[in-house]
């Protein structure tokens, strides 16, 4: 199959690779750049485990032709951590709570909480539910991911 130029910035690094037309964000995320951290799950966007960060806006990757990222601004999960290493404040409260069992939605409400907490720097727990209702967890019941947002936010203040 042909492919074509995209150029497009990923975690902060201007990118252009050749692509071919049908490849879906999540798979040239993870099977073409390693990037794994941003997980395939249904593939169906109802789970949310796939989420990325497009423009600060979160989005589900498994729905999302590559080439639709032209010009955009990506960021996933690996992007989240400081020059120096260390874990970004809502990646330290996810681990501090608890928060985080089997890990699989972990990415994609990381990033979420990320764009709430941009928006909204002191939400309430209806605001974090609401933010967080497109991002499934089967492990964790959901009151330790609000907690760790909460404890982020009031990090951040
Ligand atoms: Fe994309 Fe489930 S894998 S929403
Ligand atoms: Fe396992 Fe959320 S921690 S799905």
């Amino acid at each position: 199959m042909s492919t074509m130029e995209l150029s497009f910035k990923l975690n902060g690094r201007a990118l252009t690779l050749n692509v071919a037309p049908d490849t879906l964000m999540v798979d040239l995320l993870r099977e073409d750049l390693g990037l794994t951290g941003t997980k395939a799950g249904c593939r169906e966007g109802e789970c949310g485990a796939c989420t990325i960060l497009v423009d600060g806006t979160p989005m589900n990757s498994c729905l999302m032709p590559a080439l639709k990222v032209q010009g955009r601004e990506i960021t996933t999960i690996e992007g989240l951590e400081k020059a120096d290493g260390s874990l970004e404040v809502l990646q330290e409260a996810f681990m501090g709570e608890g928060a985080s069992q089997c890990g699989f939605c972990t990415p994609g409400m990381i990033l979420t909480a990320t764009a709430l907490l941009k928006q909204n720097p002191d939400p309430d727990e209806g605001e974090i539910r609401q933010a967080l209702s497109g991002v499934l967890c089967r492990c964790t019941g959901y009151r330790k991911i609000v907690q760790a947002v909460k404890a982020a936010a009031k990090a951040r203040a």
